[in-house]
Protein backbone atom coordinates (compact mmCIF):
# COMPACT_ATOMS: atom_id res chain seq x y z
CA UNK A 1 0.00 0.00 0.00
CA UNK A 2 0.82 3.83 -0.66
CA UNK A 3 1.11 5.46 2.87
CA UNK A 4 0.71 9.34 3.31
CA UNK A 5 1.75 11.21 6.25
CA UNK A 6 3.47 14.21 7.38
CA UNK A 7 6.69 13.82 9.29
CA UNK A 8 8.26 16.04 11.24
CA UNK A 9 6.02 18.61 9.42
CA UNK A 10 6.63 17.64 5.47
CA UNK A 11 4.21 15.11 3.87
CA UNK A 12 5.59 11.90 3.06
CA UNK A 13 5.21 9.27 1.20
CA UNK A 14 6.04 5.69 1.39
CA UNK A 15 5.09 2.97 -1.44
CA UNK A 16 4.69 -0.70 -0.78
CA UNK A 17 4.27 -0.87 2.77
CA UNK A 18 3.79 -4.09 3.62
CA UNK A 19 0.80 -5.23 6.01
CA UNK A 20 2.24 -5.63 9.56
CA UNK A 21 5.47 -3.01 8.64
CA UNK A 22 5.77 -0.98 11.78
CA UNK A 23 5.96 2.76 11.94
CA UNK A 24 9.40 2.24 13.14
CA UNK A 25 11.02 0.70 9.93
CA UNK A 26 9.07 2.88 7.43
CA UNK A 27 10.92 5.99 9.45
CA UNK A 28 14.16 4.66 9.43
CA UNK A 29 14.29 1.81 6.73
CA UNK A 30 12.34 3.97 3.94
CA UNK A 31 12.57 7.77 5.16
CA UNK A 32 16.11 7.77 5.74
CA UNK A 33 15.30 8.86 10.04
CA UNK A 34 17.45 6.77 11.90
CA UNK A 35 16.95 9.49 15.10
CA UNK A 36 14.42 6.52 16.39
CA UNK A 37 15.82 3.58 17.72
CA UNK A 38 15.05 -0.06 16.98
CA UNK A 39 16.10 -1.67 20.21
CA UNK A 40 13.61 -4.57 21.62
CA UNK A 41 11.62 -4.13 18.77
CA UNK A 42 8.20 -5.28 21.72
CA UNK A 43 7.43 -2.29 23.47
CA UNK A 44 9.74 -3.14 25.97
CA UNK A 45 12.26 -0.62 25.93
CA UNK A 46 10.85 2.70 24.63
CA UNK A 47 13.73 3.76 22.24
CA UNK A 48 11.48 4.19 19.15
CA UNK A 49 9.07 6.81 20.74
CA UNK A 50 8.01 9.27 18.57
CA UNK A 51 5.04 11.33 18.93
CA UNK A 52 1.72 10.68 16.82
CA UNK A 53 -0.35 13.15 16.50
CA UNK A 54 1.21 14.68 19.48
CA UNK A 55 0.88 11.82 21.73
CA UNK A 56 4.02 9.87 22.30
CA UNK A 57 4.18 6.20 21.13
CA UNK A 58 6.44 3.27 20.73
CA UNK A 59 6.86 2.99 17.09
CA UNK A 60 8.03 -0.26 17.02
CA UNK A 61 4.39 -1.60 17.99
CA UNK A 62 2.47 0.77 15.93
CA UNK A 63 1.58 -0.42 12.27
CA UNK A 64 2.55 1.86 9.64
CA UNK A 65 -0.60 2.00 7.88
CA UNK A 66 -2.10 3.35 11.14
CA UNK A 67 -0.26 6.48 10.56
CA UNK A 68 -2.38 7.16 7.55
CA UNK A 69 -3.21 11.08 7.44
CA UNK A 70 -1.58 11.38 10.43
CA UNK A 71 1.41 13.76 11.95
CA UNK A 72 4.39 11.99 13.22
CA UNK A 73 7.47 14.06 15.01
CA UNK A 74 10.54 11.89 15.72
CA UNK A 75 13.12 13.08 17.51
CA UNK A 76 14.74 14.73 14.62
CA UNK A 77 11.81 16.91 14.91
CA UNK A 78 12.54 18.35 18.28
CA UNK A 79 15.54 20.26 16.72
CA UNK A 80 14.54 24.09 15.06
CA UNK A 81 15.73 25.79 12.79
CA UNK A 82 19.16 23.47 12.72
CA UNK A 83 18.81 24.75 16.65
CA UNK A 84 18.77 22.05 19.53
CA UNK A 85 15.58 21.48 21.68
CA UNK A 86 16.71 22.98 25.10
CA UNK A 87 16.04 19.30 25.78
CA UNK A 88 18.30 17.59 23.81
CA UNK A 89 21.05 20.42 24.94
CA UNK A 90 20.45 20.09 28.52
CA UNK A 91 21.09 15.89 27.89
CA UNK A 92 24.07 16.94 26.45
CA UNK A 93 25.08 19.01 28.83
CA UNK A 94 24.29 16.39 31.97
CA UNK A 95 26.27 13.62 30.57
CA UNK A 96 22.64 11.55 30.49
CA UNK A 97 24.18 10.42 26.91
CA UNK A 98 26.23 7.47 26.62
CA UNK A 99 25.95 4.76 24.02
CA UNK A 100 22.27 6.85 22.88
CA UNK A 101 19.99 3.96 22.49
CA UNK A 102 18.07 5.23 24.72
CA UNK A 103 18.35 8.81 24.28
CA UNK A 104 15.55 9.47 21.24
CA UNK A 105 12.62 7.92 23.42
CA UNK A 106 13.58 9.63 26.23
CA UNK A 107 13.95 13.12 24.24
CA UNK A 108 10.56 12.72 23.25
CA UNK A 109 9.32 11.32 26.17
CA UNK A 110 10.99 13.89 27.73
CA UNK A 111 9.71 16.95 25.80
CA UNK A 112 6.07 15.44 25.93
CA UNK A 113 6.28 15.62 29.80
CA UNK A 114 7.64 19.52 30.27
CA UNK A 115 4.56 20.24 27.44
CA UNK A 116 2.13 18.94 29.96
CA UNK A 117 4.04 19.69 33.46
CA UNK A 118 6.05 22.68 33.32
CA UNK A 119 7.74 21.86 36.82
CA UNK A 120 7.46 18.16 37.38
CA UNK A 121 8.23 16.85 40.80
CA UNK A 122 10.86 14.20 40.68
CA UNK A 123 8.38 11.44 41.02
CA UNK A 124 6.30 12.92 38.11
CA UNK A 125 9.73 12.55 36.17
CA UNK A 126 10.35 8.83 36.98
CA UNK A 127 6.66 8.31 36.03
CA UNK A 128 6.75 9.79 32.94
CA UNK A 129 10.19 7.84 31.89
CA UNK A 130 8.83 4.18 33.46
CA UNK A 131 8.67 2.77 30.06
CA UNK A 132 12.32 4.39 29.11
CA UNK A 133 14.65 1.79 29.92
CA UNK A 134 18.82 2.91 29.37
CA UNK A 135 21.20 0.43 30.26
CA UNK A 136 24.16 2.93 31.14
CA UNK A 137 23.92 5.47 32.49
CA UNK A 138 21.93 4.73 36.16
CA UNK A 139 19.21 6.94 35.55
CA UNK A 140 20.41 10.26 37.51
CA UNK A 141 22.27 11.95 35.00
CA UNK A 142 18.71 11.63 32.47
CA UNK A 143 17.41 13.47 35.91
CA UNK A 144 19.46 16.08 36.31
CA UNK A 145 18.91 16.96 32.59
CA UNK A 146 15.50 16.96 32.82
CA UNK A 147 15.49 18.51 35.95
CA UNK A 148 17.59 21.58 34.38
CA UNK A 149 15.46 21.20 31.36
CA UNK A 150 12.32 22.36 33.46
CA UNK A 151 14.41 25.00 35.20
CA UNK A 152 15.45 26.30 31.95
CA UNK A 153 11.56 26.49 30.38
CA UNK A 154 10.71 28.04 33.37
CA UNK A 155 12.99 31.12 33.23
CA UNK A 156 12.24 31.33 29.13
S1 LIG B 1 12.17 -0.72 20.06
FE1 LIG B 1 10.13 -0.09 20.43
S2 LIG B 1 9.87 -0.30 22.56
FE2 LIG B 1 11.86 -1.09 22.19
S1 LIG C 1 22.79 5.67 27.24
FE1 LIG C 1 23.02 3.57 26.68
S2 LIG C 1 21.06 2.72 27.01
FE2 LIG C 1 20.91 4.73 27.78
Amino acid sequence: MRLKFTVNGRAQEADDVWEGESLLHVLRERLGLPGSKNACEQGECGSCTVYLDEVPVCSCLVAAGQAEGRSVRTVEGLAEDDRLDPVQEEFVAAGAVQCGFCTPGLLVQTHDLLERVAEPSDAEIREALAGNLCRCTGYEKIMDAVRAAARRRARA
